[in-house]
Parts: C-alpha cells; sequence; structure tokens
C-alpha cells in the first residue's frame, strides 16, 4: 500500500492506496478554528499542531482500515510549497518512516497534487487546462501529464481565496471568507456595485485581486449604508468573470476543450455554476473535484503519488522541502 502525506499549510491529510492504484480512506484534521480568532493562519501555530496530530491521525488511518504499518510499500509526501514549518513536519515524518521501513520515498508538489485530485473521482483526458484557486495560489496550468504541469500565469499580488478572506475581513465576517461571503452572496444582488475586473482584458494570462480588494474597501468607506449582501455578491461575481474569462482564453488559445478547476475556492457554489454554463455555451468541458477534495487533503497527494510509485520516480532522504512555488513561466 501507499501512505499519501500532506501537511503544506494548516490541515494534516492521510490517505492511503492500495498498490493497484484503489483509493483506500483518507482522514483530514482541520485546524481552521484554531487560527479563527487571529483572523488568518499563524503559522508557528499551525507547524506545532501539525507535530502533534501527524503520528496520531496516521494511527487512526491504519486502525481503521485494518492495516499493518508493515504493508506499506511507498511513501508519498508534500514537500512545497507551502509554509516551511508545517511542510518540515510532514517531510521529516515521511523521511523518518520510509527510511525504517526501508520503502520509497515519494515527492509531492502541492499544486500538482490540487490539480490531480480530479482523479480520484473522475477520468479526465489529458492535456487539460487545470485552474488552481486556493488561499495560497492562483494559477492557470497547461497540463499535458502527471510529469509535466506548465504555468501558464498567475497571481501577481493576492490569491483569489485570499481576496475572499480579506474582503470578509473588512465586512467583520470571520475567517475563512470564501464559504461565509458565498452564503451571503445568494441573498445579494449581483450587479448592485460595478467593482472591476482586474486584468481581463489584458492578453498575459495573469491574475490580480488586490486592487479589487481596495475597491471594495473604498466602496465601504464612501457608502456606510452599504448592504452586506450585495456587496458580497458584486464582489464575488467580480471575481468569478475574472477566473471564468481568463481560464476559457487559456482553453482556446491551446485548442483544449478540457478545464479542471481545483482548490479550496473551487467549491464556490457561483463559480461552479458561471463555469459549467459558460463551458457548455463554448463547448469546453469543465471539471470539478467535490468539495471534499478542493481543500487541502491527503487523498490528492496519494493519486500522484501512485503514479510516481509505478513510474519510480523517487526521492532522495537529502531532499528539502521547499516555501516558495517551483514553477517558472511557460512561455508560449
Ligand atoms: O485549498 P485551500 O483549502 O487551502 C489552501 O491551500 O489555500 O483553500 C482555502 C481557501 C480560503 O481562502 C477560503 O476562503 C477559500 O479557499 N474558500 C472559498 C470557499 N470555500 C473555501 N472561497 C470562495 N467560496 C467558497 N465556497
Ligand atoms: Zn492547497
Amino acid at each position: 500500500m501507499l501512505l499519501a502525506i500532506e501537511t503544506s499549510c494548516d490541515e494534516t491529510g492521510v490517505a492511503l492506496f492500495s498498490e493497484d492504484g484503489s483509493f483506500i480512506k483518507h482522514l483530514l484534521y482541520s485546524q481552521v478554528a484554531l487560527h479563527s480568532p487571529f483572523g488568518g493562519i499563524v503559522p508557528e501555530i499551525a507547524s506545532r499542531k501539525q507535530l502533534e496530530v501527524l503520528p496520531h491521525l496516521i494511527n487512526q488511518l491504519l486502525k481503521e482500515t485494518y492495516t499493518d504499518i508493515k504493508q506499506i510499500k511507498a511513501i508519498a509526501v508534500t514537500f512545497g510549497p507551502g509554509l516551511i514549518g508545517s511542510l518540515l513536519v510532514g517531510v521529516s515524518f515521511a523521511k523518518a518512516l520510509s527510511w525504517a521501513l526501508k520503502v520509497p520515498l515519494i515527492k509531492i508538489d502541492h499544486l500538482e497534487a490540487h490539480l490531480s485530485a480530479i482523479f480520484l473521482e473522475k477520468e479526465v483526458k489529458f492535456p487539460f487546462i487545470g485552474l488552481l484557486v486556493s488561499g495560497g495560489h492562483t494559477a492557470l496550468f497547461l497540463v499535458e501529464s502527471f510529469e509535466d504541469f506548465k504555468l501558464l500565469g498567475h497571481t501577481r499580488d493576492d490569491a483569489a481565496g485570499e481576496a475572499f478572506d480579506k474582503v470578509a475581513k473588512l465586512l467583520n465576517l470571520g475567517y475563512p471568507g470564501g464559504p461565509k461571503i458565498s452564503e451571503l452572496a445568494e441573498k445579494g444582488n449581483r450587479k448592485a456595485i460595478n467593482f472591476p475586473r482586474p486584468l481581463l482584458e489584458d492578453p498575459v494570462l495573469d491574475f490580480s485581486f488586490s486592487g479589487l480588494k481596495t475597491a471594495v474597501l473604498n466602496y465601504l468607506k464612501i457608502n456606510p449604508d452599504f448592504k452586506v449582501e450585495d456587496v458580497c455578491a458584486s464582489f464575488e461575481d467580480a471575481v468569478c468573470e475574472v477566473l471564468i474569462k481568463k481560464t476559457l482564453k487559456a482553453s482556446k488559445k491551446f485548442k483544449i476543450p478540457r478545464i479542471v478547476v481545483a482548490g479550496g475556492v473551487a467549491s464556490n457554489k457561483r463559480l461552479r455554476e458561471l463555469f459549467l454554463e459558460e463551458g457548455q455555451k463554448n463547448s469546453i468541458e469543465v471539471y470539478f473535484p467535490s468539495a471534499e477534495f478542493c481543500t487541502d487533503n491527503g487523498a490528492m497527494v496519494g493519486v500522484l503519488g501512485w503514479y510516481k510509485w509505478k513510474s519510480k520516480n523517487f526521492a532522495s532522504l537529502e531532499d528539502e522541502p521547499y516555501a516558495r512555488a517551483k514553477f517558472k513561466k511557460y512561455k508560449y
């Protein structure tokens, strides 16, 4: 069996896959309640909690699947990008276990794992355009295979999820902001406020969301009697329009009629609806993992891990975790 571990941020995820690639089970421990009073993730708290939780979660996974630790024949773990303290916990644990059990260690990139999560539930043909939208990242990829992820564009400042979280903070809605904004937006007028759509017409496949957040802040200052539902609805639609139009632009540019959307923000209901609508209009297939696999989890690490196990793409015990994304922009 393959054991997969994800500890790049504030979630501890572990998963088991059998030798033939079937997904057995995953367990997830979220620290969100711990960080909520601070209005965002506190890295020091995140890594300490990872250390406390990870061994127990693995024991629980083995127990619930009646697995003996000696049945583990490979270990896949997220090496980066993410919070370095949190990453070190998972990577050190995986290295130690790989050494003790004398089984291969497999190095997984967190962004590639997010974009592979779809394969837990669906077969998608390569190549596809991958949009990764989370709290830490917003990026577009041309995914040719499990070994070939080409970065087409990324955010120049805030990630989409970060924008949701920051706007929620301005509105005193608490952390994380995405689900709360989404809920209030359902009751608002989406055309009430014409917030900017940053870089929408720019041919470069990059994003920018910090100006949009500032536009919300300015609106709130000038309109103290604002209707919170309208702000949420108008903001949500501005983010969705940029994400969808840019991704469609990439799909048309590379003539690839398949899109996979992944990451925490991919669980946004409005984004899913509008994406599917636009996909249908343009004869483009749009895929989303179920909400369970949009956020950080161990199962997405296992999907890619199993593939690398079978292709004998192993890491060395000398390899170090990395905090920043490893991708260079693909020249197109
Ligand atoms: O992928 P994820 O769990 O963690 C990172 O790797 O960042 O993403 C978390 C982000 C947070 O910013 C959160 O506000 C956002 O995803 N999010 C949402 C929704 N659910 C989570 N954003 C918009 N709408 C949602 N329904
Ligand atoms: Zn993530």
